[in-house]
């Protein structure tokens, strides 16, 4: 029995040897260090250039994060590397070999011992310093770099050492080699068999089951794929497997094929699903990880509820609108004692309209009522200079339907904004993106194009169902879809948006760039200020949204052009990789975050986007568009949705709908919540809230479930605490010095902390 285990013992050291090797050469590992220099020398693509001055740098994560804060320009990473030609003979396919190195922000030129294997580049902008042609191709940031060579390629030194060198270009922004894998690799199955998860979100059937239906594409050139497809579901809590089928497919030659599972799951459970593909012949297999949906806010109460901001500015004579959102089991009523002269609320929507024409502030108490009870809400109306001091909250139509978006498709929205309860949580814009404007005609009126027919009608029918409207321009001559911009035409535009009934204008720089080629502060702030003197004449209130991707570091000025909110970053994609750059590296602009002023670190990417006529669900797992949503709401950010609305299912418009949540976005202190906490593997944000309570949210930036501790002393917290889960709208009992709580992979925990005294 001794010698039966000792020799188990020696064979599965072995096997583990033996596997641990085939790993080891199977690919090349390139996510350690690499030199890195900042500046631009073709000499330095060389392979017997000496780097050995040179600084290091991890290829995974942008330059600014390692030490080149706003360092925008040309810049060169290099590593020195063997390539054994075991990986050829460990692989089932011997002919490609292909270079994987993440994603490059902006553009890159790639070269192997001296010579160039491939580049990928952009420009986007007008204003771009072209320093030569590398710069002039099309934008590429987001795109996986891959490069594949035949093995037999004379630039390879096979079993020697071997310089890869990247030049670098970055435009503005986030610069640099990021996102992942890094590493050399055998072209094999993993490369043609592509899994598509995208095209179809997980459906919610009846009786708590899921239905996933996914394609898979065989581009392989190479003929039929047979092999068996399996999807096996786990608990991220125990690993128990709760779901499992296997079946035999053919994957035919450059065909697309689409398949279906349904499985039975509570809608809390915390799971992923590994969907595999073996194949016969060779042996190899593709595997895939699938995050499964799960539902954590709670269903909406029969009893009414006011969900509304608690808090609203208004300029006085302008035109009062604000719609008490509320929820419960219809009909409700609503009312609201000491309402100022001048206000009037519909009882049967809670619509609130009129003028005010003193400044000043006034205390007014919502109340709504049904068949089961009342709900009261303070609320003050302050009638001022500024407007939007809570963030706006609501739609645009860029990231679902980009230049396509039509007078119809606004109108949908808007009826779908009602009809899925989304306006009863406090939805409220409508925005129009750009893709409306025609030209200006001969007296300077800006006319829209024939996708909008009437604004005005537009206008008047998206007020009536007590939402908002907003409208996109830029001050330059050209829109960044090359529309019509307002340059010169400011004053003329800002009355047109008023005649209409417009409630918020995106002022966007594009073009602007070629008035203003690499202008300083002041150059940024003019065309601003040239709007918001032309908005200030107007009898409306406008919210005003600078879009300029955080240039001179817009959150530092945005106040003093009026503006209500300014974009911090470049747009948003729905990738972790860029949602969580975006989101993560916030922290700077937080001081700037008041009332009425508010950073935009872009729209939100959940539910149906495309930027176009074509949609596909969001790239972003649940767990990270629980991350999306509770970031944005710490940030104190513009919740704008863009996606689909007549598209949402369940799992998004639960994400969209816990009022909890979104009471933190709203929140009338305004703060923005600070990051406390950064470390690779986790983030934890605080966010003090008017109550003298504190938001706090929990950040696993790994790809497995993470144990966050947290400390509350270091973190200024000291005493004793009520705690709350603001997604399960949970009491949590009560914390004192230290606590963890095990979040999901991307995934998020929110909380909020009540001193007791
Ligand atoms: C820029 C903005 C986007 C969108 C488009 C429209 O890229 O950043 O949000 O408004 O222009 O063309």
């Amino acid at each position: 029995m001794k010698k039966l285990v000792i020799l188990f013992v020696i064979l599965a050291f072995l096997a583990g040897i033996s596997c641990s090797r085939e790993k080891a050469f199977s690919k090349i590992d390139l996510s350690g260090s690499w030199k890195f220099r900042t500046g631009d020398n073709l000499a330095w693509s060389k392979p017997d250039y000496s780097d050995s001055s040179w600084k290091e740098i991890k290829p995974g994560t942008i330059w600014e994060y390692q030490g080149y804060k706003k360092y925008d320009g040309f810049a060169w990473y290099r590593i020195r590397v063997n390539i054994p030609s075991a990986i050829q003979k460990n692989s089932a396919e011997k002919d490609s070999i292909q270079f994987l190195l993440g994603k490059i922000d902006d553009c890159d030129q790639v070269f192997l011992n001296g010579e160039m294997i491939g580049e990928n580049g952009k420009t986007m902008y007008d204003n771009v310093p072209v320093t030569d042609e590398f710069t002039k191709v099309p934008d590429k940031w987001n795109v996986s770099r891959r490069y594949v060579l035949p093995v037999n390629d004379p630039r390879i030194k096979w079993n020697g050492e071997n310089v890869i060198a990247v030049r670098v270009f970055d435009q503005a922004g986030a610069g640099g080699m990021f996102a992942k894998p890094f590493e050399i690799s055998m072209v094999g199955l993993k490369d043609h068999v592509l899994f598509d998860f995208t095209s179809f979100a997980f459906k919610y059937l009846d009786d708590n089951h899921l239905q996933k239906d996914f394609t898979i594409i065989n581009k392989s050139g190479k003929g039929d794929y047979n092999g068996n497809l399996s999807f096996t579901v786990f608990s991220y809590l125990n690993g128990n497997k709760l779901f499992e089928k296997e079946f035999p497919v053919t994957l035919k030659n450059g065909n697309k094929s689409t398949f279906s599972f349904s499985f039975k799951i509570d809608p809390q459970t915390q799971a992923y699903a590994l969907v595999a593909f073996k194949e016969n012949k060779s042996g190899q297999s593709v595997t895939e990880k699938l995050e499964v949906p799960y539902i954590l806010t709670p269903k909406v109460s029969l009893e009414p509820r006011i969900n509304s901001a608690r808090i609203f500015g208004v300029r006085p004579w302008s035109p009062f609108q604000f719609k008490v959102a509320a929820t419960g089991q219809a009909p409700l009523t609503y009312m609201a004692d000491n309402l100022p002269d001048g206000l009037k609320i519909d009882g049967t929507n809670g619509i609130i309209t009129g003028v005010l024409k003193q400044k000043g502030d006034y205390e007014v108490i919502l109340k709504v009522r049904n068949s089961l009870g009342m709900a009261t809400q303070n609320f003050k109306i302050k009638v001022g200079s500024t407007i939007s001091l809570t963030p706006p909250m609501g739609w645009n139509s860029w990231n679902c339907w980009g230049l396509s978006v039509s007078d119809a498709k606004v109108r949908s929205s808007a009826d779908y904004m009602k009809s899925s309860g989304l306006i009863d949580h406090g939805w409220t814009y409508i925005n129009i993106d750009d893709g409306w404007e025609y030209q200006h005609d001969q007296d300077g009126n800006i006319l829209t194009n024939s996708k909008f027919p009437d604004m005005k009608a537009l206008c008047d029918y998206i007020h009536s169902i007590g939402l908002k409207i907003g409208i996109y321009s830029s001050p330059g001559t050209k829109t960044c879809g090359g529309y019509e911009g307002s340059y010169t035409f400011e004053d003329k535009d800002a009355a047109a948006y008023a005649r209409w009934g417009i409630d918020y204008l995106k002022y966007d720089w594009c073009s602007y760039g070629s008035i203003a080629p690499n202008p300083n502060t002041e150059q940024m702030k003019h065309p601003y200020l040239v709007m918001e003197k032309a908005l200030r004449a107007v009898n409306r209130d406008i919210h005003y949204s600078l879009c300029q991707y955080g240039m001179g570091d817009v959150w530092t000025w945005g106040a003093s052009v009026d503006g209500n909110s300014w974009r911090t970053t470049g747009d948003i994609e729905d990738t972790w990789e860029s949602m969580s750059t975006i989101g993560f590296s916030q922290g700077k602009c937080s001081p700037y975050s008041t009332p009425g002023r508010w950073n935009d670190p872009d729209m939100l990417v959940v539910g149906w986007v495309g930027w176009g006529p074509s949609l596909h669900n969001t790239g972003l797992t649940p767990n990270e568009q629980y991350t999306h949503i509770t970031l944005w709401s710490l940030l104190s950010a513009p919740l704008l949705i863009g996606c689909d609305l007549s598209q949402l299912d369940p799992f998004t418009l639960n994400l969209l709908t816990n009022d909890e949540v979104n009471a933190i976005d709203q929140d009338p202190l305004g703060r923005q919540a600070k990051q406390s906490i950064a470390n690779a593997e986790y983030q934890i944000w605080i966010k003090d809230l008017e109550d003298g309570s504190k938001a706090i949210g929990l950040f696993n930036l790994t790809e497995n479930p993470l144990n966050i501790p947290v400390d509350l002393k270091p973190l200024n917290l000291p005493g004793r605490y009520s705690m709350r889960d603001l997604w399960r709208q949970k009491n949590l009992g009560q914390a004192e010095t230290h606590f963890e709580m095990n979040v999901m992979p991307h995934g998020t925990v929110l909380l909020k902390l009540q001193k007791i005294k």
